[in-house]
């Protein structure tokens, strides 16, 4: 799997889609620069539907993400029946809800998740996600880890971390991760557009961690994915409506959960493949503009 030419939704896949699911809008913590409104849980009926309507798509696997997953009770009953329709799952959280018990049911799920981890130390991580969970991450991380479950960390940039990526890296090495990708906040999801615009890299400070990671892949024993150091995506590699799409908390299919405007499908609705293709081949075309 090629890290640096998919973002870090990566698919090895080019032939079939990975899906971002978010499950759910509900969440435990309140990061100023996520477009998480807590206001969407889908029914576990119209779960039903969506998996029964992407049979007609070519889907390799399927990613939850939120919001946090966890918060839903019926988390593993929607792996399970995700499992029972042939495809992969994985997953994208916090960590802050996960336990012992938990990640030994995980196990029968997923082979690798993805943790969100932007700050190698308490202080930071309170400052970046407004709560004190940076103690609980990094012993579900150990805990993924010692259970088997290849850890993927992504860590969301910003003015205040941005000093800190060497020691970031550092501690997912010490974690023992598999990979972690570096990326940086897109402005215009976010519910407060305003904050995110303050702390925002400079092209300076982008091209810093970029020569910084150079760096560092050598003599790093992680991959490290930075395809998204940048403001906005724009990058005619992105792999969205290619082999990635996205499904929004309120049902709709898109080509990507990070470009939210663009065209939309309700996928509990009645769909057939031409939709699909509509869909897509729109998207492809505003990175022509
Ligand atoms: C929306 S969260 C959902 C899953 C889970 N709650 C978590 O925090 O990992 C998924 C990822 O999106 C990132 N994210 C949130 N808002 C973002 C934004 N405006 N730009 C780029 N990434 C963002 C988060 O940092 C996190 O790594
Ligand atoms: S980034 Fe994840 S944890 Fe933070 S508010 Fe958004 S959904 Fe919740």
């Amino acid at each position: 799997m090629s890290y640096d030419l998919s973002c870090c939704f990566r698919n090895g896949d080019k032939n079939k889609y990975r899906i971002l699911w978010e499950i759910t809008d509900m969440c435990n913590q309140r990061c100023p620069f996520c477009h998480a409104k807590g206001t969407n849980n889908i029914t576990i009926e119209d779960v039903k539907k969506i998996l029964d309507n992407l049979k007609i798509l070519q889907i390799k696997d399927i990613i939850l993400t939120g919001g946090e997953p966890f918060l839903r009770k019926d988390i593993f009953e929607i792996m399970d029946m995700i499992q029972r329709g042939g495809y992969c799952v994985d997953l994208c959280t916090n960590g802050t809800l996960l336990d012992k018990e938990k990640i030994s049911n995980l196990k029968k799920y997923v082979s690798e998740i993805s943790v969100s981890l932007d700050a190698h130390n308490r202080e930071l991580y309170r400052v970046l996600r407004g709560r004190d969970d940076f103690d609980k991450v990094i012993q579900n991380i150990r805990e993924l880890v010692f259970q088997g479950i290849a850890v993927h960390l992504i860590c969301t940039l910003n003015s205040h971390n941005y000093p800190f990526v060497e020691q970031i890296i550092a501690l997912a090495e010490e974690l023992r991760v598999d990979s972690i990708a570096v990326a940086n906040i897109i402005a215009d999801i976010a519910n407060d557009v305003d904050y995110v615009k303050s702390v925002l890299l400079t092209d300076a400070q982008c091209k810093d961690i970029m020569l910084l990671i150079e760096r560092l892949r050598p003599v790093t024993g992680i991959i490290i994915n930075t395809k998204n150091i940048r403001k906005v995506c724009d990058n005619k590699q992105c792999m969205a409506g290619k082999n990635i799409l996205g499904i929004t908390s309120d049902g709709y299919l898109i080509s990507c959960i990070m470009r939210r405007n663009s065209r939309k499908i309700k996928i509990t609705g009645k769909i057939d493949a031409q939709m699909l293709h509509d869909l897509t081949a729109d998207y492809m075309e505003s990175f022509q503009k």
